[in-house]
C-alpha cells in the first residue's frame, strides 16, 4: 500500500471482498477494500457494509462515515454503539427498484393468473380452464411508496390493477391512490386482494403484521412481504392463513435469515420463501454511486444518498 491508497473497510456476509474490490478497480486504482478484522481497518476513514457485527463500527477509530450496501440501514441504525457523528449514505438503485416490480408482479401474476391450478393440471395432463379475471376489480396496497414501493406500485398500476399506496407523506404517482395515516393503513389493509409490504424496519413499523392487522386484511387477502421479516408476526401470520382468512403469502424476509430449518413458514403449503432477493445489491449498477460516497466522506461531504438516523430509515 502507498500514501495515495484510500483504505476502505468492506464488510458483507453476501459477497466476497474481491467481488466489490473488482467493480471499483473499474472506477480507480486507489481504493483498497480491506476486512473488519484486518490490522489496516483501524486506518480507514470509510466502510462500506451490510449486516456488520454490532458494535464493530465503534471500534472504528478514524471512521468519518459508512456507506450501506443496501436501500435499507436498519442494520446500522439498530446498533446502539454507532457513533452520533458518523455520516451514513445508502444505496438508491433503479436496477433494484426494477428488481423489486419483476418480484412483486411475479407473486401477484402467479395467484391471479392461477399459476398452481394449472401447473397441477399440467401435470396430470388435464385440459382446464379457469374464468378470467379482471385485474381492475383487484386491489393491490403498496405498505411503503418510497424510492422502491413508489416503482413497484406504478408498474402494478400499469398491469392495469387498482393500486393504494400507503406512506407517511402523501405522494403523487401514477395510477396510485396515496393513503397515510391510521385510517390509510387500515383501509389499504381492508381493501387490498394483495397487501404488499415495502417498509423499512424502525420503531413504527416493527411487528406491524401482527394478530390484529391481519385480522382487518380483507378475507382471502394474499400477503407478500419484501420489507423486512421483523415487521411481521410469523406465528399471527400462520394463525390467519390456518383459519382461512389469509389465502396464502409470498415472502422474501424472516425475523430470523437464513429461516431456521425447523421452522414451520418452510412447509407451509400456502407460504412461498424466497432467501431474501426480491431486490439484490449489484456493483454493477451500484459501484458508481459506491465510489462517490467513499470519495465525498472523505473530504468531509455528505455521501450520495444521506440518511437522517433521527427519521429511522
Ligand atoms: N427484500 C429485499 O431484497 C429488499 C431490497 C431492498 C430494500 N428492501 C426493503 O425495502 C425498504 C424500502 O426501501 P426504499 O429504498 O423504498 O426506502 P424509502 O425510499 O426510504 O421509502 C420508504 C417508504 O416507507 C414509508 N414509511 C416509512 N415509515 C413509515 C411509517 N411509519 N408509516 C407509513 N409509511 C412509512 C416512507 O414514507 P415517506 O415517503 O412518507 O417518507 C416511504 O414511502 C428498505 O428499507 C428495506 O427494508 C428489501
Amino acid at each position: 500500500m502507498t500514501d495515495q491508497d484510500i483504505i476502505v473497510i468492506y464488510h458483507s456476509p453476501d459477497y466476497p471482498i474481491t467481488y466489490w474490490q473488482e467493480w471499483l478497480d473499474k472506477l480507480t486504482s486507489r481504493i483498497i477494500l480491506v476486512p473488519l478484522d484486518s490490522p489496516e481497518a483501524s486506518r480507514a476513514e470509510v466502510m462500506i457494509t451490510w449486516n456488520p457485527p454490532k458494535g464493530a463500527i465503534a471500534q472504528m477509530p478514524h471512521l468519518k462515515g459508512v456507506v450501506s450496501l443496501a436501500q435499507g440501514v436498519d442494520h446500522l441504525l439498530s446498533d446502539p454503539t454507532l457513533p452520533q457523528n458518523l455520516m451514513i449514505g445508502r444505496l438508491i438503485d433503479p436496477f433494484m427498484s426494477q428488481s423489486m416490480a419483476e418480484w412483486v408482479l411475479l407473486a401477484i401474476l402467479k395467484e391471479h393468473r392461477d399459476d398452481a391450478l394449472y401447473s397441477a393440471a399440467a401435470k396430470r395432463k388435464e385440459w382446464t380452464k379457469t374464468i378470467p379475471k379482471i385485474p381492475e376489480d383487484f386491489t393491490v396496497s403498496v405498505m411503503g411508496i418510497g424510492a422502491i414501493g413508489g416503482h413497484v406500485a406504478e408498474k402494478v398500476a400499469g398491469f392495469g390493477f387498482s393500486v393504494l399506496g400507503w406512506s407517511r407523506h402523501e405522494k403523487s404517482l401514477s395510477g396510485v391512490t396515496s393513503l397515510t395515516g391510521i385510517e390509510g393503513f387500515n383501509r389499504c389493509l381492508a381493501e387490498a386482494d394483495y397487501v404488499v409490504s415495502v417498509l423499512p424496519l424502525t420503531e413504527d413499523t416493527q411487528d406491524i403484521y401482527n394478530a390484529e392487522s391481519f385480522a382487518k386484511m380483507k378475507p382471502g387477502a394474499f400477503f407478500i412481504n419484501c420489507g423486512r421479516g421483523m415487521q411481521v408476526d410469523e406465528d399471527a401470520l400462520i394463525a390467519a392463513l390456518d383459519r382461512g382468512h389469509l389465502s396464502g403469502a409470498c415472502l422474501d424476509v424472516f425475523r430470523v435469515e437464513p429461516l431456521p430449518q425447523d421452522h414451520p413458514l418452510w412447509d407451509h403449503p400456502k407460504v412461498t420463501i424466497w432467501p431474501h432477493v426480491s431486490a439484490q445489491t449489484s456493483p454493477i449498477t451500484a459501484a458508481t454511486q459506491v465510489f462517490d460516497s467513499i470519495m465525498a466522506i472523505r473530504e468531509g461531504k455528505p455521501p450520495v444518498n444521506p440518511v437522517n438516523p433521527a427519521r429511522g430509515y
